[in-house]
């Protein structure tokens, strides 16, 4: 078997954000109840604009759009947003997705909500991390909401080494491990091994390094927030309804603010 090194967008967008997540039981389910959640808890009506920051492949975006929401999608990987294209043309919805990065975010007060899925918030270093959060509040309308879907920091999954058959191959995921010192979160390194190429695919130096998170507690993030202008934040321990408390054991820690 070949072995070839690809870099994040080649190798990581693909193989974990789409193969990787569409094997995950029940993943369609996850997502209409998160979509669920983001309607109730972001008072979203027909018609309203959201922008969904970091979309991946807009497996949520255009559940949104199935709502009848004008939802605005992107991500930093060109790769993601083409599979979004096109499963949204597949789904007969329109949503306006384009490849973009987060660190050059400029819209001003054009959306009803903005949200951030499944940990997609905290890549960068700090005052990056706080440049995204005040974007974030430029492109909402007054009044309106910016949510944050987060891992709990105080009650991370275990993360194991798993092997995932995939279609076409198999997927060995090394687990993140937690830096405490430094608050990061290391990426996966992983190795997918493409049974249909016959070949081993490794990361590359890039998808290796890019792949880190800072991980920020609840009281950290409230301070940040109020600092780029949000106000009453609110905090939540499921991204799904019934809207629960946020505690140290909660299976995430959703954060939502007012601009
Ligand atoms: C954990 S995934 C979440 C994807 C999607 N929100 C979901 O819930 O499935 C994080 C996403 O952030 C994207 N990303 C990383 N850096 C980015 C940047 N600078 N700007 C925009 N998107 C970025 C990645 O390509 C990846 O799709």
């Amino acid at each position: 078997m070949d072995k070839v090194e690809l870099g994040w967008n080649e190798f990581w967008a693909e193989t974990f954000r789409v193969k990787h997540r569409r094997s995950i039981q029940g993943i369609q389910h996850y997502d209409r109840m998160v979509v669920d959640f983001c309607i109730e808890a972001l008072g979203l009506k027909k018609g309203h604009e959201i922008l969904d920051i970091a979309c991946g492949a807009g497996d949520q975006s255009i559940e949104l759009a199935k709502r009848k929401l004008k939802v605005t999608a992107f991500d930093i990987s060109d790769r993601l947003i083409e599979v979004g294209q096109e499963h949204a043309k597949a789904d007969g919805v329109d949503v306006n997705f384009f490849t973009g990065d987060m660190r050059n975010m400029k819209f001003d007060k054009q959306f009803d909500a903005a949200v951030m899925l499944s940990h997609s918030f905290g890549f960068f270093n700090h005052d990056v991390n706080m440049q995204v959060l005040k974007a974030s509040h430029d492109a909402l309308k007054e009044g309106r909401k910016l949510l944050l879907d987060l891992m709990n920091p105080y009650n991370l999954p275990r993360f194991q080494q798993t092997w995932t058959e995939l279609e076409g191959g198999f997927l060995l995921s090394e687990p993140h491990v937690l830096d405490a010192p430094a608050g990061v979160l290391t990426g996966r390194p992983a190795i997918y091994i493409d049974v249909e190429a016959d070949r081993i695919v490794l990361m590359n130096q890039d998808a290796l390094e890019n792949n880190n998170i800072r991980m920020y507690t609840a009281l950290e993030i409230k301070a940040m927030l109020e600092e780029v202008g949000f106000s009453r934040i609110e905090l939540y321990g499921e991204n799904q309804l019934p809207r629960r408390q946020y505690c140290s054991t909660s299976e995430r820690m959703v954060v939502i603010a007012s601009r």
